[in-house]
């Protein structure tokens, strides 16, 4: 069954895959501004301690159903049902998983094609074609409708080409670029006045905000969604994965790219706002609050770009080809997920499920291009601070409750001879069936109620 699907060819290939998938805009855009508007270090430290205590286990789960069942969410849960009630659970978070992943691709795709026109700018105004660099700057429906077609059609190309020759061809190539362009950028930012201040900010910790609630499910939220968590992307990618890797370790290191990437990803955003700030860019927005969000990307830095002279166009290039290689990787992985889904249950041509999924994601971007105030925030926080942790919380139902113990011990040896003894078992069974879901639902208790 698993020569018929697709594989990854090596470790490095999955790590490159998964670790793209995780790493996004997430980690560039949401990690650092998080952080900035919460304390700096304290979000960091909480955000860690979170990481590594609840999403890493969280992770494991879906990799290790993935791997096991080697299938997509929908059948994956179906097999590990036991009975009727939990068959029709696992259906319907299967199904939930792959509507949250499409709604996210929606709203992701329209940012990742600002993304795309601004890296345009940059190349047009370095071109001196000032009248083209206006029109990519300028933030306007017929814009951004343009570059949500663009970024789709790249992720839909990509997913086609399947699992070894599309998503992992592409990770490996521009993860690598993407480190590169990341530790450049830090190394110039560094160069520059207000950066010491920035990394002051970022690092020396006010540990009175650390146990505030809101820094805790800001936390939390940002966590499960920079690891691409409970909507069935790591399922699928641990389903692409050979059983002869160790998974804990495997598992281990994506969580560690992903963390150290959104650690490293602070030490440009927050120094850069800084840099800013000594440049007499408005950092601050009307009600005193930094300016966070979209607003980040799209108008602050920018207009540090800008400031630069010359030279700033160049850096903005290479900032923008970041976002844009980013958000790429970690789109084609929301697409896999309803792709696997119908290739696996209809037998449909991957190519042909790719472009009618992905048109039709297209389809939905479109209409919160052209509804943005109403909608845009509203599928964000549906999506990600709802949806995500609590599908979270069944996939560790599953795991820690429903699906036998032996069965998922066995699965856990294959690769990792010994896994019997070793410290994750002592410790993650508990973790996934007692402490995560509690964890999980006491946040989200704080999300309704508070
Ligand atoms: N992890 C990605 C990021 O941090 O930008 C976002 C993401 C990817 C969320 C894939 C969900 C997903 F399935």
């Amino acid at each position: 069954m698993s020569t018929a699907r697709g594989e990854f060819s090596s470790r490095f290939g999955f790590l490159m895959a998964t670790s793209g998938s995780a790493i996004g805009l997430g980690n560039i855009w949401g990690f650092p501004t998080n952080a900035a508007s919460n304390g700096g270090a304290a979000f960091l430290f909480t955000y860690l301690l979170l990481a590594f205590s609840l999403a890493y286990p969280a992770l494991m789960a879906e990799l290790i159903i993935g791997r096991h069942t080697r299938a997509n969410a929908v059948s994956a849960l179906r097999q590990l049902a036991t009975g009727p009630v939990s068959k029709k659970v696992g259906t319907g978070v299967g199904l939930a998983g792959l509507l949250t992943v499409s709604l996210i691709l929606s709203f992701y795709s329209i940012i990742g094609g600002w993304m795309v026109s601004w890296m345009l700018e940059a190349i047009t105004s370095l071109l001196g074609l000032d009248a083209a660099a206006l029109w990519f700057a300028t933030d306007a429906v017929p814009r951004n409708s343009l570059f949500v077609l663009v970024f789709m059609a790249l992720t839909i190309y990509v997913v086609s080409a399947g699992v070894r020759d599309g998503i992992e061809k592409w990770s490996t190539r521009l993860m690598p670029a993407l480190v590169v362009l990341l530790l450049l950028l830090i190394l110039y930012v560094f160069t520059l006045e207000g950066a010491t201040e920035g990394l002051r900010a970022y690092l020396v910790p006010d540990f009175s905000r650390v146990a505030s609630p809101g820094l805790i499910v800001s936390a939390l939220g940002q966590a499960f969604f920079s690891l691409s968590l409970g909507v069935g992307t790591m399922l699928i990618y641990g389903s692409y994965l050979s059983s002869e890797e160790n998974l804990p370790l495997t598992g281990s290191m994506v969580s560690m790219l992903d963390t150290g990437f959104s650690f490293l990803a602070g030490l440009l955003i927050i120094p850069a706002i800084y840099v800013a700030l000594a440049n007499g860019v408005q950092i601050y927005d009307d009600s005193g609050a930094l300016v966070a969000g979209p607003g980040l990307i799209v108008s602050l830095l920018p207009s540090l770009f800008d400031s630069m002279g010359m030279v700033g166009a160049l850096v903005a290039l290479a900032f923008f080809a970041l976002m844009v290689i980013a958000s790429l990787t970690s789109s084609i992985s929301m697409l896999e997920v309803p792709v696997a889904y119908t290739v696996e249950t209809f037998k449909t041509q991957r190519s042909r499920a790719a472009i009618v999924i992905g048109s039709t994601v297209t389809v939905v971007s479109l209409i919160l291009v052209f509804n943005f105030a109403t909608l845009f925030d509203f599928v964000v926080t549906l999506t990600t601070e709802y949806s995500q942790p609590l599908l979270g919380f069944f996939f560790a139902i599953f795991v820690g409750w429903i699906w036998n113990r032996n069965e998922v011990l066995k699965e856990l040896q294959k690769g990792y001879a010994g896994a019997e003894h070793s410290l994750f078992w002592k410790i993650w069974p508990f973790y996934i069936s007692v402490v995560c879901p509690l964890a999980i639902l006491a946040v989200y208790v704080q999300l309704i109620f508070f």
